[in-house]
């Protein structure tokens, strides 16, 4: 499609929208009475109107029945979370019962390391994206003292070479290659979430299988964001937090994958509660843990039911708008992003922005990095100021990702003149 940066081209792309009437669905978030252009879908992504309906038949469920409600009702909450499990299978790429809903994302990481890291003898090393999210950091740590090596000795990090900003998979294929028998994990992010690189997650997977070790990402910023098929790449294991693009609301309960081929294995370790056990015998209440044979026998706890009924709310959005239309939309938003980007740079005789993002559309999602040459911070105020939500990540970066559900082409073209007169003012 050939661009072009007036607003009524960006008008006309929001008429032939298939999906613009899905930004009804959400509250958008307003200051002085105007919307906000809010950019924020890395971050916390928007509350659907109808999250408080699927909320208050919760509370009703729970007024009418009290604890008769696990069992009674419309959606008695024993088995609450299987309608959450299919729409996820098909964000995600997975077969339904390779998903179990539960935790939140850091808890999740550790639950799969305890499953999925097993160093032994020499082979016990774990290959990582340099500056993984903190989380993932110290999950990597925790693991590792806790079966008595020092992590400095067995974590091995891919750093992008000098003065890139994103990591080459090739670096990533000769780091597996170098360490091919001593690896036990590779864990990656699928998306990095200072720079929104996008890792060919297929490959890295293979990779990994191939010099025998286990592989896992963390989905936290790729889950509702970019095409993922985490079965057919292999994959053993991965977690994702809702909060982000799946709107699913602050802290929303997470989700882990875990190929199927894992589901019999009655050996591999797992911290084990009773949510997990054989449904058919669970409140038998014996002794010795008999883990129900799929994703779900990984779970611990009673699900917060109220968070489930949050992102139940979200994911018939989902449902409804059609996971591919979102894709598709998702990717001519982006695309129509870096083309007004581009012209801001180009009006300038010094480079004000410089994409930190890949700009190969397979390596990007909806998040786009902009790393401020110069005056960062105030241009980041001054959209704040403005109307524009987008978020601010030291030293430098703004890091903005329009989404298909309830962003607008008109609203990535009113950023991008605002951002483009905010520079031209200071310069
Ligand atoms: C990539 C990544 N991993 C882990 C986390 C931690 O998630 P949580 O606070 O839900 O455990 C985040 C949070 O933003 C994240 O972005």
């Amino acid at each position: 499609m050939q661009f072009d940066n007036s607003l009524s081209f960006g008008q006309q792309l929001d008429k032939a929208d298939p999906l613009k009437d899905f930004r009804n669905r959400f509250i958008i978030p307003s200051i002085n009475s105007k919307e906000q252009i809010y950019f924020l879908g890395n971050s916390l992504g928007l509350q659907p109107k109808k999250a408080k309906e699927e909320l208050n038949k919760i509370l009703d469920q729970w007024g009418q029945y009290g604890v008769e409600g696990f069992f009674k009702g419309d959606q008695p909450w024993i088995d609450y979370h299987d309608q959450l499990t299919e729409p996820l299978a098909e964000i995600v790429g997975a077969l339904p019962h390779e998903i179990s809903v539960m935790n939140q994302l850091t808890v999740n990481l550790h639950l799969m390391m305890v499953s999925f890291y097993q160093p032994k003898g020499k082979r016990n090393k774990i290959i990582c994206e340099a500056k993984a999210f903190p989380s993932d950091q110290y999950m990597f740590e925790t693991h590792v003292k806790h079966y008595g090596l020092n992590p400095d000795e067995i974590i091995i990090e891919v750093h992008p070479r000098k003065n890139e900003h994103t990591i080459r998979l090739e670096d990533i294929l000769q780091t597996i290659e170098q360490h091919r028998d001593e690896l036990a994990l590779v864990f990656w992010g699928g998306v990095n979430y200072y720079s929104g690189q996008l890792f060919d997650m297929k490959t890295i997977s293979f990779a990994a299988q191939e010099a025998g070790a286990k592989v896992g990402f963390d989905l936290a910023h790729a889950a509702g964001n970019v095409p993922l098929e985490l079965h057919n790449w292999n994959i053993d294991f991965a977690c994702w937090c809702s909060y982000k693009y799946l709107n699913a609301g602050p802290g929303a309960v997470g989700a882990v994958y875990i190929h199927e081929r894992y589901h019999n294995d009655t050996g591999i370790p797992r911290y084990a509660g009773w949510w997990g056990y054989d449904k058919a015998t669970r409140f038998k209440m014996e002794k010795g843990f008999k883990p129900i044979p799929t994703a779900e026998g990984w779970q611990l706890s009673t699900p917060s039911f109220l968070s489930l009924a949050l992102q139940k709310a979200s994911l018939k959005i989902f449902e409804e708008a059609g996971w591919k239309n979102i894709l598709v939309k998702q990717k001519l938003l982006n695309k129509y992003l870096w083309f007004l980007l581009d012209g801001i740079n180009s009006g300038f005789s010094k480079k004000i922005i410089e994409i930190i993002t890949p700009r190969k559309e397979e390596e990007r999602g909806c998040q786009v990095s902009l790393l401020m040459t110069e005056r960062g911070k105030e241009i980041f105020d001054a959209l704040s100021k403005a109307g524009v939500m987008a978020d601010w990540r030291e030293p430098n970066v703004i890091r903005i990702a329009p989404v298909a559900l309830y962003n607008t082409y008109e609203e990535v073209w009113h950023f991008a003149n605002i951002l483009k007169g905010i520079i031209s003012s200071q310069s």
